[in-house]
């Protein structure tokens, strides 16, 4: 008991356990969760476990976490057990009585508030969904224009009232509760300036488009009065809000992923601390490019986004992407790249058009290859053993006329080296053996294709020459030298049978 103690001391803090969508907190890995977290609303739940009450309410607040993760909302559920002593002095902090008892923090507040409402699932998702609204507000349109001028690549989409009351407002509110985790929202409260400054002469919403991806089609803002309902106001924001090109980040791809047309990207270089060279790049873009992203809605075969080349930098590393303004074209279906090398400027900065009529010709005619990830290495053999990455597969492995045995693991897995030995042993076993070759492929850094992509790692393949697309895994988990062997002759040996 004592040892396990001591082993459980060692877990560093942060490590936090979570069950579906709820977070597990102990101790100080409460304070980890507030800072991890701090941007998003956090809700804590204290609670007794095997309390009849519990037993009720858990079922509904982890259903509910469930179904606010669906909704990709930005908050994060937790619970803290009550009777854990580690738990005791949070309980003191946030002043907790009763159990189960709900505390919260809105998103980037440090002070928490309880929840007193109706504790039935459905309850929790509206509540905490409200919670998560946050509506900007502008003082006055200096304070707006700054804000514009400061996020080019976001517009805004902006409630324009009398008074913060009324039927309208409501609607804009709702609205914006089911909407504000994908657009910025904001409202102002009108003295004559804000109708002035946008020509308006009612109540109403506009979109304000993100500067730099204001198209030479595009007007800069545009309103809509109507305020019916929230599912009408919806429905237009989603349409108006990307007229042309859309600009996409890791965080924003859900909210387009329900669309059928794949994506081109447009990787640029989007530093924000040179905004000047953003605004020139993207100037010359929309120039260029806007009749292959200026077609009528409906007729858009592709969804054209800018992307910031740093953030989809994992995954395309072994291209250089690191030429100053540089510029490729990818396009995206289920997350795999489709690419072309082709530069979209010069390195005068002038526009490349052939290049990019010769990649949408690509895209059309299903031309382009799909980028397979694919790390190069000058080493092409350990220990009896060849090394294989990504772009090789087809080469080496479908059409090789060998039985091959292949090896895909994860520098890191804890069961890799072991394994490897074993297998080196076995590789060496079969040096004689010229119609049997041993391979490995490091996962972490190549493509593993079809059948060989196990969720798990480490796995032995054993591909035969007459079917390579599908080959057989060895799937004892205590490995032996022996076991493979036997595995390996029990697979080879009825084929030697059939010569
Ligand atoms: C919202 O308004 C539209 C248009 O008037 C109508 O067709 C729709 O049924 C309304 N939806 C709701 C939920 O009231």
């Amino acid at each position: 008991m004592a040892a396990l103690l001591f082993l459980l001391s060692l877990i560093p803090a942060f490590a936090y356990i979570k069950e579906g969508e709820l977070y597990e907190l102990i101790g100080p890995s409460i304070e980890d969760f507030q800072k991890e977290f701090h941007g998003e609303l956090r809700v804590i739940c204290f609670y007794v476990p095997f309390s009849s009450e519990y037993t009720r309410f858990s079922s509904a607040y982890f259903h509910a976490a469930k179904e606010l993760a669906k909704q990709k909302l930005p908050l994060k559920l937790a619970k803290i057990d009550a009777t854990n002593p580690k738990n005791a002095e949070y309980i003191k902090k946030y002043d907790v009585g009763g159990y189960p008892a709900i505390v919260y923090f809105p998103a980037e507040i440090d002070e928490f508030y309880h929840y007193a409402g109706d504790r039935r699932k459905e309850a929790f998702i509206a509540s905490f969904k409200e919670k998560t609204l946050k509506l900007r507000e502008f003082a006055d349109t200096d304070a707006f224009d700054k804000y514009m001028s400061e996020n080019g690549l976001h517009g805004l989409v902006l409630g324009v009232f009398q008074e913060f009351s009324g039927t309208k407002y409501e609607v804009f509110r709702e609205a914006a509760k089911n909407l504000v985790h994908i657009y910025p929202f904001a409202i102002v409260k009108d003295k004559g300036e804000w109708f002035a400054k946008f020509d308006i002469s009612e109540e109403g919403i506009l979109i304000l488009r993100a500067q730099f991806l204001i198209g030479p089609k595009d007007r800069a803002a545009i309103a809509n009065h109507k305020l019916e309902n929230s599912t009408t106001i919806e429905e237009w924001v989603k349409h108006n809000y990307h007229p042309h090109i859309s600009y996409f980040t890791k965080e924003t791809k859900a909210s387009f992923d329900q669309s059928q047309a794949p994506f081109v990207m447009f990787l640029f270089n989007l530093d924000p601390a040179h905004p000047e060279e953003i605004k020139q790049n993207l100037l010359n873009f929309h120039e260029s490019a806007n009749p292959y992203y200026n077609a009528n809605f409906k007729d858009r075969r592709f969804l054209f986004v800018l992307a910031d080349k740093k953030e989809f930098n994992k995954g395309l590393e072994p291209i250089d992407l690191d030429k100053d303004k540089a510029i490729m074209l990818t396009v995206m279906r289920n997350d795999r790249f489709v690419l072309r090398e082709y530069e979209i400027f010069n390195d005068n900065g002038k526009f490349l058009k052939l290049n990019v009529d010769a990649y949408i010709k690509g895209l059309e005619t299903n031309s382009l290859i799909p980028y397979v990830k694919s790390e190069t290495t000058d080493v092409k053999s350990e220990n009896g053993i060849k090394i294989l990455v990504g772009g090789e597969f087809e080469d080496k492995v479908v059409n090789s006329e060998l039985n091959q045995i292949i090896f895909t693991y994860s520098k890191n897995d804890r069961l890799t080296q072991p394994t490897l030995q074993i297998l080196e042993d076995v590789a060496f076993h079969y040096k004689d053996d010229h119609t049997l070759e041993f391979l490995k492929i490091d996962a972490d850094l190549n493509e593993l294709k079809g059948e060989y992509n196990k969720p798990h790692l480490p796995n032995i393949f054993l591909a035969h020459k007459e079917n390579k697309r599908v080959p057989n895994r060895f799937v004892d988990a205590d490995i032996t030298k022996e076991k493979l062997i036997k595995f390996i002759e029990d697979e080879l040996t009825p084929k030697k049978e059939d010569l």
